[in-house]
Protein backbone atom coordinates (compact mmCIF):
# COMPACT_ATOMS: atom_id res chain seq x y z
CA UNK A 1 0.00 0.00 0.00
CA UNK A 2 1.16 3.53 -0.75
CA UNK A 3 1.35 6.52 1.81
CA UNK A 4 -1.44 8.50 0.02
CA UNK A 5 -3.86 5.45 0.01
CA UNK A 6 -2.68 4.58 3.40
CA UNK A 7 -4.07 7.83 4.96
CA UNK A 8 -6.99 8.34 3.09
CA UNK A 9 -7.99 4.81 3.84
CA UNK A 10 -7.89 6.04 7.99
CA UNK A 11 -9.90 9.32 6.94
CA UNK A 12 -12.40 7.49 5.31
CA UNK A 13 -12.76 5.23 8.10
CA UNK A 14 -12.40 7.86 10.47
CA UNK A 15 -15.98 9.79 8.11
CA UNK A 16 -17.68 6.97 8.41
CA UNK A 17 -17.42 6.84 12.15
CA UNK A 18 -18.83 10.33 12.25
CA UNK A 19 -15.25 11.98 13.29
CA UNK A 20 -15.61 15.57 12.07
CA UNK A 21 -11.97 16.28 11.71
CA UNK A 22 -11.36 12.91 9.83
CA UNK A 23 -9.18 14.74 7.32
CA UNK A 24 -6.81 16.46 9.61
CA UNK A 25 -6.72 13.18 12.33
CA UNK A 26 -5.40 10.85 9.76
CA UNK A 27 -3.05 12.83 8.06
CA UNK A 28 -1.77 13.82 11.51
CA UNK A 29 -1.52 9.66 12.61
CA UNK A 30 0.28 9.39 9.05
CA UNK A 31 2.61 11.43 9.76
CA UNK A 32 4.02 10.22 13.14
CA UNK A 33 3.45 6.80 11.89
CA UNK A 34 5.12 7.32 8.68
CA UNK A 35 7.85 10.14 10.41
CA UNK A 36 6.94 12.54 7.74
CA UNK A 37 6.18 15.89 7.71
CA UNK A 38 3.15 17.69 5.94
CA UNK A 39 4.71 18.19 2.79
CA UNK A 40 6.08 14.78 2.62
CA UNK A 41 2.63 13.21 3.47
CA UNK A 42 2.03 15.07 -0.19
CA UNK A 43 5.63 14.93 -2.02
CA UNK A 44 6.21 11.17 -1.09
CA UNK A 45 2.30 9.69 -1.34
CA UNK A 46 3.08 7.22 -4.03
CA UNK A 47 6.33 5.18 -2.08
CA UNK A 48 5.05 2.34 -0.79
CA UNK A 49 4.64 2.09 3.07
CA UNK A 50 7.01 -0.49 4.79
CA UNK A 51 4.87 -2.94 7.01
CA UNK A 52 5.64 -1.83 10.43
CA UNK A 53 4.68 2.17 9.78
CA UNK A 54 1.41 0.55 8.57
CA UNK A 55 1.16 -1.14 11.54
CA UNK A 56 1.76 1.75 13.66
CA UNK A 57 -1.15 3.63 11.64
CA UNK A 58 -3.56 1.13 12.01
CA UNK A 59 -3.03 0.95 15.68
CA UNK A 60 -3.12 4.93 15.89
CA UNK A 61 -6.22 4.91 13.86
CA UNK A 62 -8.10 1.76 15.81
CA UNK A 63 -7.38 3.88 19.39
CA UNK A 64 -9.34 7.21 17.88
CA UNK A 65 -12.06 4.85 16.60
CA UNK A 66 -12.60 4.18 20.17
CA UNK A 67 -12.85 7.96 21.18
CA UNK A 68 -9.88 8.13 22.05
CA UNK A 69 -8.33 12.19 21.27
CA UNK A 70 -5.64 12.92 19.36
CA UNK A 71 -3.45 14.50 21.54
CA UNK A 72 -3.31 11.03 23.78
CA UNK A 73 -2.70 9.15 21.01
CA UNK A 74 0.03 11.10 19.77
CA UNK A 75 1.56 11.62 23.51
CA UNK A 76 1.96 14.84 23.11
CA UNK A 77 0.89 18.90 23.29
CA UNK A 78 2.04 22.04 22.28
CA UNK A 79 1.97 24.52 24.72
CA UNK A 80 4.22 27.80 25.04
CA UNK A 81 5.36 26.80 21.69
CA UNK A 82 6.73 24.51 23.31
CA UNK A 83 5.97 19.92 22.53
CA UNK A 84 5.07 18.30 25.92
CA UNK A 85 4.74 14.80 25.96
CA UNK A 86 2.48 13.08 28.41
CA UNK A 87 0.98 9.92 29.82
CA UNK A 88 -1.73 8.55 31.44
CA UNK A 89 -1.05 10.37 34.61
CA UNK A 90 -0.74 14.36 33.04
CA UNK A 91 -3.48 16.74 32.05
CA UNK A 92 -3.32 17.58 28.28
CA UNK A 93 -1.75 20.85 28.85
CA UNK A 94 -4.68 23.48 28.09
CA UNK A 95 -4.31 26.94 26.16
CA UNK A 96 -5.92 28.54 29.21
CA UNK A 97 -3.23 28.14 31.62
CA UNK A 98 -0.74 30.31 29.34
CA UNK A 99 -2.21 33.16 31.12
CA UNK A 100 0.11 31.59 34.74
CA UNK A 101 2.80 31.47 32.02
CA UNK A 102 2.25 35.25 31.11
CA UNK A 103 1.89 37.06 34.65
CA UNK A 104 4.53 34.40 35.61
CA UNK A 105 7.05 36.31 33.26
CA UNK A 106 5.88 39.32 34.47
CA UNK A 107 6.59 38.80 37.79
CA UNK A 108 10.11 36.63 38.20
CA UNK A 109 11.56 39.26 34.69
CA UNK A 110 11.96 42.02 37.43
CA UNK A 111 13.76 39.61 39.76
CA UNK A 112 17.51 38.11 40.20
CA UNK A 113 17.77 34.40 40.01
CA UNK A 114 13.66 34.30 40.86
CA UNK A 115 13.20 30.92 42.39
CA UNK A 116 9.77 29.39 42.04
CA UNK A 117 7.16 26.55 42.64
CA UNK A 118 4.84 24.84 41.17
CA UNK A 119 2.23 22.63 42.55
CA UNK A 120 0.48 19.85 41.10
CA UNK A 121 2.45 20.14 37.98
CA UNK A 122 1.63 17.58 35.61
CA UNK A 123 4.30 17.58 32.34
CA UNK A 124 5.65 20.53 33.77
CA UNK A 125 4.09 22.89 31.37
CA UNK A 126 4.16 25.97 33.65
CA UNK A 127 7.28 26.22 35.13
CA UNK A 128 9.18 24.45 32.28
CA UNK A 129 7.47 27.48 30.39
CA UNK A 130 8.98 29.35 32.49
CA UNK A 131 12.58 28.33 32.95
CA UNK A 132 12.63 28.15 29.18
CA UNK A 133 12.40 32.26 28.78
CA UNK A 134 15.14 32.96 31.50
CA UNK A 135 18.37 31.11 32.13
CA UNK A 136 18.53 32.51 35.83
CA UNK A 137 15.02 30.67 36.98
CA UNK A 138 15.27 27.76 39.07
CA UNK A 139 11.77 25.87 39.74
CA UNK A 140 10.56 23.13 42.04
CA UNK A 141 7.68 21.21 40.27
CA UNK A 142 5.40 19.12 43.43
CA UNK A 143 2.65 16.48 42.28
CA UNK A 144 1.30 13.45 43.92
CA UNK A 145 1.46 11.38 41.01
CA UNK A 146 5.13 9.58 40.79
CA UNK A 147 3.86 9.17 36.94
CA UNK A 148 3.72 12.78 36.29
CA UNK A 149 6.26 13.49 37.92
CA UNK A 150 8.45 11.16 35.32
CA UNK A 151 7.01 12.79 32.18
CA UNK A 152 7.46 16.85 33.78
CA UNK A 153 11.41 15.42 33.71
CA UNK A 154 11.55 14.12 30.59
CA UNK A 155 9.98 17.31 29.33
CA UNK A 156 12.62 19.43 31.61
CA UNK A 157 15.50 17.84 30.25
CA UNK A 158 13.75 17.43 26.34
CA UNK A 159 13.58 21.51 26.73
CA UNK A 160 17.34 22.14 28.27
CA UNK A 161 16.51 23.07 31.55
CA UNK A 162 16.23 20.00 33.63
CA UNK A 163 19.54 21.34 35.54
CA UNK A 164 17.63 24.01 37.19
CA UNK A 165 14.02 21.72 37.80
CA UNK A 166 13.44 19.72 40.74
CA UNK A 167 10.69 17.66 41.03
CA UNK A 168 9.53 16.45 44.93
CA UNK A 169 6.72 13.89 45.21
CA UNK A 170 4.16 14.60 47.62
CA UNK A 171 0.84 16.41 48.97
CA UNK A 172 1.15 20.34 47.68
CA UNK A 173 3.85 21.77 50.27
CA UNK A 174 4.43 18.27 51.96
CA UNK A 175 7.56 17.33 50.46
CA UNK A 176 9.21 20.56 50.80
CA UNK A 177 12.09 21.98 53.44
CA UNK A 178 10.64 24.56 56.22
CA UNK A 179 11.60 27.34 55.39
CA UNK A 180 12.23 27.61 51.97
CA UNK A 181 10.96 30.54 50.08
CA UNK A 182 9.48 31.06 46.73
CA UNK A 183 9.04 34.33 44.64
CA UNK A 184 6.59 33.18 42.38
CA UNK A 185 4.29 30.22 43.33
CA UNK A 186 2.15 28.73 40.59
CA UNK A 187 -0.88 26.16 40.65
CA UNK A 188 -3.29 25.06 38.32
CA UNK A 189 -5.01 22.60 40.83
CA UNK A 190 -8.09 20.23 40.17
CA UNK A 191 -10.80 22.08 40.61
CA UNK A 192 -13.91 20.58 39.21
CA UNK A 193 -16.89 19.44 41.50
CA UNK A 194 -16.75 15.74 41.77
CA UNK A 195 -19.84 15.23 41.03
CA UNK A 196 -19.91 17.44 37.53
CA UNK A 197 -17.09 15.05 36.29
CA UNK A 198 -19.65 12.32 34.95
CA UNK A 199 -21.10 14.86 32.82
CA UNK A 200 -17.94 15.92 31.31
CA UNK A 201 -17.23 15.34 27.45
CA UNK A 202 -16.12 11.43 27.08
CA UNK A 203 -12.34 12.39 26.18
CA UNK A 204 -11.68 14.35 29.60
CA UNK A 205 -13.84 12.42 31.76
CA UNK A 206 -12.44 8.96 30.18
CA UNK A 207 -8.46 10.19 29.20
CA UNK A 208 -7.52 13.02 32.00
CA UNK A 209 -6.45 11.41 34.79
CA UNK A 210 -9.39 11.73 37.58
CA UNK A 211 -6.06 13.18 40.02
CA UNK A 212 -6.07 16.14 37.81
CA UNK A 213 -10.11 17.02 37.46
CA UNK A 214 -11.35 16.34 41.15
CA UNK A 215 -11.53 19.43 43.49
CA UNK A 216 -13.40 17.72 45.96
CA UNK A 217 -17.51 18.28 46.75
CA UNK A 218 -17.81 21.58 46.03
CA UNK A 219 -14.63 22.01 43.60
CA UNK A 220 -12.35 23.92 46.20
CA UNK A 221 -10.45 21.60 48.20
CA UNK A 222 -6.70 21.96 46.77
CA UNK A 223 -7.62 25.89 47.18
CA UNK A 224 -8.55 25.57 50.80
CA UNK A 225 -4.92 23.52 51.33
CA UNK A 226 -2.84 25.65 49.46
CA UNK A 227 -3.93 28.93 50.80
CA UNK A 228 -3.64 27.41 54.19
CA UNK A 229 0.37 26.84 54.03
CA UNK A 230 0.94 29.10 51.44
CA UNK A 231 2.09 32.12 53.55
CA UNK A 232 4.86 29.70 55.20
CA UNK A 233 6.67 29.58 51.74
CA UNK A 234 6.19 32.91 49.75
CA UNK A 235 8.70 35.27 49.86
CA UNK A 236 7.49 38.30 51.75
CA UNK A 237 6.59 40.02 48.07
CA UNK A 238 6.59 36.72 46.53
CA UNK A 239 3.52 36.09 44.15
CA UNK A 240 0.84 33.62 43.70
CA UNK A 241 -0.72 32.90 40.58
CA UNK A 242 -3.80 30.06 40.84
CA UNK A 243 -5.54 29.22 37.44
CA UNK A 244 -9.13 28.70 38.75
CA UNK A 245 -12.86 27.43 37.17
CA UNK A 246 -15.36 30.18 35.76
CA UNK A 247 -17.16 31.37 38.30
CA UNK A 248 -15.21 30.56 41.12
CA UNK A 249 -13.17 33.57 41.58
CA UNK A 250 -14.91 34.94 44.34
CA UNK A 251 -15.08 32.10 46.68
CA UNK A 252 -11.34 31.12 45.73
CA UNK A 253 -10.43 34.70 46.15
CA UNK A 254 -12.65 34.87 49.75
CA UNK A 255 -10.26 31.09 50.80
CA UNK A 256 -6.92 33.63 50.51
CA UNK A 257 -8.28 36.42 51.99
CA UNK A 258 -9.56 34.18 54.78
CA UNK A 259 -6.13 32.91 55.10
CA UNK A 260 -4.35 36.36 55.21
CA UNK A 261 -3.44 37.50 51.72
CA UNK A 262 -3.25 41.31 51.95
CA UNK A 263 -4.00 41.67 48.10
CA UNK A 264 -6.32 38.83 45.94
CA UNK A 265 -7.15 39.78 42.40
CA UNK A 266 -9.30 37.77 39.73
CA UNK A 267 -8.17 37.85 36.55
CA UNK A 268 -10.19 37.05 33.24
CA UNK A 269 -9.58 35.28 30.38
CA UNK A 270 -9.87 36.20 26.61
CA UNK A 271 -13.30 35.22 26.97
CA UNK A 272 -14.03 37.42 29.65
CA UNK A 273 -14.63 34.14 32.46
CA UNK A 274 -12.58 33.64 35.46
CA UNK A 275 -9.17 32.33 35.21
CA UNK A 276 -6.66 33.37 37.54
CA UNK A 277 -6.51 34.44 41.18
CA UNK A 278 -3.60 36.58 42.08
CA UNK A 279 -2.53 36.84 45.50
CA UNK A 280 0.16 38.84 47.61
CA UNK A 281 0.79 38.02 51.21
CA UNK A 282 1.80 42.27 51.36
CA UNK A 283 -0.05 44.67 48.99
CA UNK A 284 2.41 45.38 46.26
CA UNK A 285 5.59 48.51 46.81
C1 LIG B 1 -5.28 20.26 36.63
S1 LIG B 1 -3.82 19.25 36.69
C2 LIG B 1 -2.62 20.45 36.18
C3 LIG B 1 -1.40 19.88 35.54
C4 LIG B 1 -0.46 20.94 34.92
N1 LIG B 1 0.01 21.86 35.93
C5 LIG B 1 -1.18 21.69 33.83
O1 LIG B 1 -1.50 22.87 34.04
O2 LIG B 1 -1.40 21.12 32.75
C6 LIG B 1 -3.57 19.11 38.44
C7 LIG B 1 -2.35 18.33 38.88
O3 LIG B 1 -2.35 18.30 40.31
C8 LIG B 1 -1.90 17.03 40.74
N2 LIG B 1 -2.43 16.84 42.11
C9 LIG B 1 -3.67 16.47 42.50
N3 LIG B 1 -3.75 16.45 43.83
C10 LIG B 1 -2.54 16.81 44.31
C11 LIG B 1 -2.00 16.99 45.61
N4 LIG B 1 -2.73 16.77 46.70
N5 LIG B 1 -0.72 17.39 45.71
C12 LIG B 1 0.04 17.61 44.62
N6 LIG B 1 -0.42 17.46 43.36
C13 LIG B 1 -1.69 17.07 43.20
C14 LIG B 1 -2.44 16.07 39.71
O4 LIG B 1 -1.72 14.86 39.71
C15 LIG B 1 -2.27 16.90 38.43
O5 LIG B 1 -1.02 16.65 37.84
Amino acid sequence: MNVGAAWRGVRDLFRKAGIDTAELDARLFAEAAFEMDRLELVNREREAVPAKQLKALEAFAARRLKGEPVVRILGEKEFWGLSFKLNAATLVPRPETELLVERGLEVIGALNSPHILDLGTGTGCIPISLLTEYSDVSAVAVDLSAEALEMARLNANRHGVGNRFTTLKGSWFDPLEPGERFDLITSNPPYIESAVIAGLMPEVREHDPRLALDGGPDGLAAYRAIAAEAGLFLAADGVLLLEIGSGQGHTVSDIFVGAGFAEVDVVPDLAGLDRMVVARLNSAP
